[in-house]
C-alpha cells in the first residue's frame, strides 16, 4: 500500500522506510482496486498488478447501489468478473526473484512461490475450481445450503432500502496451512486472542483437507512391504507457497507388546527436528533404513550451487519433490503463454510412483520373528517452518516448533 504511489511516480521504496501503511499488509482497497489489465500474464507477477486512477472498487455482484459508498468514501463499487478469476490471486501469489549476480544480459529467474503457476499446470482450471473456490468458501446456512448476505448496512444497522441480500457470498478466510503464526499472535494480543485462535484452528482444518493418506501392507520373502500413498487434494503443489514448509511421512512398526521395531521420520518433541538429523534427504522410491525419511519439500541453491536458506540468494532448486496437483503437466504453461522454467519437479522423475496428483513410497522392513499383533502406524506430518530455515534469532515455543499431524493410519498385522 505504501509502495503504490511511489510506483506511479517511478520511485522505489526502501524497506527501512516502511511506515504503518506498509506494515498493514494487504487491505480491502488493494485487492478490490486491481484492474483486469495484464492479469494472468508474466507482466502481472510478483505483485505487478495495476491500479487505475478512477477510485473504482470491483466486486462480483450486479448493479451495486453506489451512491452511499461514493458519498462517504470517494470509492465507487462496480461489478467486474475478474475479481472471481484465479489470475487476480496469481499476481501476488507468483513470486519470482533475481539473485545478486543476475544481470539484464544474463537474467536468472528464481521461482520462489508459485501456487498460481502450479494451478495453471493442473487440471483445475478446466474443471472451474479456482483459488476462490477453496480459499473463500461460500457462505452457507445451517443445512449447508448457499446463504445470502447483505453487503452493507446503514449506521443504525438496517440495510439500505434498495439493496438485496447477495448470493453467493465469498467468506474472506484466505486460509492456508500456517497455523503457528496466528497462534503466536494470539499469545501476544489478548484482545484479539479468540479471533486469531479461530484462524489457527481453520488452518489446521485446511491442512486436513489437503491430502488423503493410503496405506497397504504385504509380506514377501522375509520382508514386510508397506506402500504409503499420499494424494494431493489441493489446487497446487503440496506443500505450496512459502519455501520453508515441509511435509513428511513417519512410519513406525511396533511389536505385539508395543516395543518399537522400526521407525522412519521420528522427530524430537523438544525441537521439532528429525531424529535422523536435519541433513538433506533425497526423494526415495524405497525406504529401508531409519536414517531415510521421505520429505516433500523444496531446497534452494545459490549461484555457486550450494544449499542456501536465504530467499534473496536463491538461484535454482536443488530438490523439489512437493506432491504435484491432479493433472500436472508443465507444458500447459507455454500453452498459456507463460515461461516453463521453474515448476518442474527436481530430484525426482514423474513416473509410476511420483504421479500428477499423488506420490507413493515403499518401505521394506525385515519381518519380525512374530508378526501377529505387530502394528504399523503411518502419519503425514506438516511443519510450517523447517528448523534449518529458522534463524536462531527467531525462537519458537516448543509446541509451535512441532509438526501438525495431518493424517494418521494404523494397521494391525
Ligand atoms: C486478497 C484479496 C481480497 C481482500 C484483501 C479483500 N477482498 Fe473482498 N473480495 C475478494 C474476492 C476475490 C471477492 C469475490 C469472492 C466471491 O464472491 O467468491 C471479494 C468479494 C467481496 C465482497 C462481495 C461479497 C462476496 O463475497 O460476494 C465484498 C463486500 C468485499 N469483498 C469486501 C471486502 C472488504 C470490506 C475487505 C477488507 C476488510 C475485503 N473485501 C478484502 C478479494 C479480496
Ligand atoms: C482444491 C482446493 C484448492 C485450490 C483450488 C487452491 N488451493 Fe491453495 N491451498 C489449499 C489447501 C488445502 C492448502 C493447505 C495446504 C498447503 O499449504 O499446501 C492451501 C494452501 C495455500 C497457500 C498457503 C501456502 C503457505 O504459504 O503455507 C496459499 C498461498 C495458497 N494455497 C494459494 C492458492 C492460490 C493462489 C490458488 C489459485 C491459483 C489456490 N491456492 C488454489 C487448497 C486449494
Ligand atoms: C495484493 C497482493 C495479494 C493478492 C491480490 C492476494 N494475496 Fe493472498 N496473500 C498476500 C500476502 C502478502 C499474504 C501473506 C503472506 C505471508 O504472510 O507470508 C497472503 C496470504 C494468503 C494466504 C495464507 C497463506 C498462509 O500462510 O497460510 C492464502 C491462502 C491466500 N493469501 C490466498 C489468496 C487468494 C485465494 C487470493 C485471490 C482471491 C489472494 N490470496 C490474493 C498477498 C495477496
Amino acid at each position: 500500500m505504501q509502495q503504490y504511489p511511489l510506483r506511479i511516480a517511478g520511485k522505489k521504496m526502501r524497506l527501512a522506510d516502511m511506515n504503518d501503511l506498509g506494515k498493514d499488509g494487504v487491505s480491502c482497497t488493494v485487492c478490490h482496486q486491481i484492474l483486469a489489465k495484464g492479469l494472468g500474464t508474466e507482466a502481472s507477477f510478483t505483485a505487478n498488478f495495476q491500479i487505475g486512477a478512477g477510485n473504482l472498487l470491483f466486486g462480483p455482484h450486479k448493479d451495486p447501489f453506489a451512491m452511499p459508498m461514493l458519498h462517504h468514501t470517494g470509492f465507487e463499487p462496480r461489478e467486474a468478473k475478474h475479481i472471481l478469476d484465479s489470475a487476480l490471486c496469481g499476481s501476488c501469489h507468483t513470486v519470482i526473484t533475481q539473485p545478486p549476480g543476475s544481470t539484464p544480459e544474463k537474467p536468472i529467474r528464481f521461482v520462489e512461490q508459485a501456487p498460481f503457476l502450479e494451478w495453471i499446470a493442473s487440471s483445475y482450471p478446466r474443471t472451474g475450481k479456482t483459488c476462490q473456490s477453496c480459499h473463500m468458501p461460500q457462505l452457507q446456512d445451517a443445512d449447508g445450503r448457499p446463504a445470502a448476505q447483505y453487503i452493507a448496512h446503514m449506521p443504525p444497522g438496517r440495510p439500505f432500502p434498495p439493496t438485496r441480500a447477495r448470493m453467493p457470498f465469498g467468506v474472506h478466510e484466505f486460509i492456508g496451512g500456517n497455523a503457528i503464526i496466528p497462534e503466536m499472535m494470539a499469545r501476544d494480543n489478548p484482545q484479539q486472542e479468540d479471533l486469531l485462535r479461530t484462524t489457527a484452528k481453520r488452518a489446521t482444518a485446511q491442512l486436513e483437507r489437503a491430502l488423503k493418506l493410503g496405506v497397504s501392507t504385504r509380506q514377501e520373502n522375509e520382508f514386510l512391504f508397506v506402500d504409503v500413498e499420499i494424494t494431493n487434494l489441493t489446487g497446487h503443489k503440496l506443500p505450496t507457497g512459502f519455501p520453508s514448509r515441509r511435509l513428511w511421512i513417519r512410519l513406525e512398526l511396533t511389536g505385539p507388546q508395543g516395543a518399537r521395531l522400526f521407525e522412519s521420520g521420528g522427530w524430537d518433541p523438544a525441537s521439532g527436528e528429525l531424529r535422523a538429523g536435519e541433513t538433506p534427504q533425497p526423494h526415495y522410491r524405497l525406504i529401508e533404513k531409519s536414517s531415510q525419511v521421505q520429505i516433500f519439500e523444496s531446497h534452494a541453491l545459490d549461484m555457486q550451487g550450494k544449499i542456501t536458506h536465504s530467499l534473496l540468494n536463491s538461484a535454482s532448486h536443488g530438490k523439489d519433490n512437493r506432491i504435484l496437483p491432479l493433472g500436472f503437466d508443465a507444458q500447459r504453461l507455454p500453452a498459456a503463454g507463460l515461461v516453463t522454467a521453474g515448476i518442474e519437479p527436481v530430484g525426482v522423475e514423474i513416473g509410476d510412483t511420483f504421479r500428477p496428483g499423488s506420490s507413493r513410497t515403499v518401505y521394506r522392513i525385515p519381518l519380525p520373528a512374530l508378526t501377529k499383533g505387530c502394528r504399523i502406524q503411518v502419519e503425514a506430518l506438516y511443519q510450517t517452518i523447517k528448523p534449518t530455515d529458522r534463524p536462531s534469532s527467531f525462537p519458537l515455543q516448543q509446541d509451535l516448533a512441532r509438526p501438525v499431524v495431518v493424517a494418521r493410519v494404523e494397521r494391525v498385522l
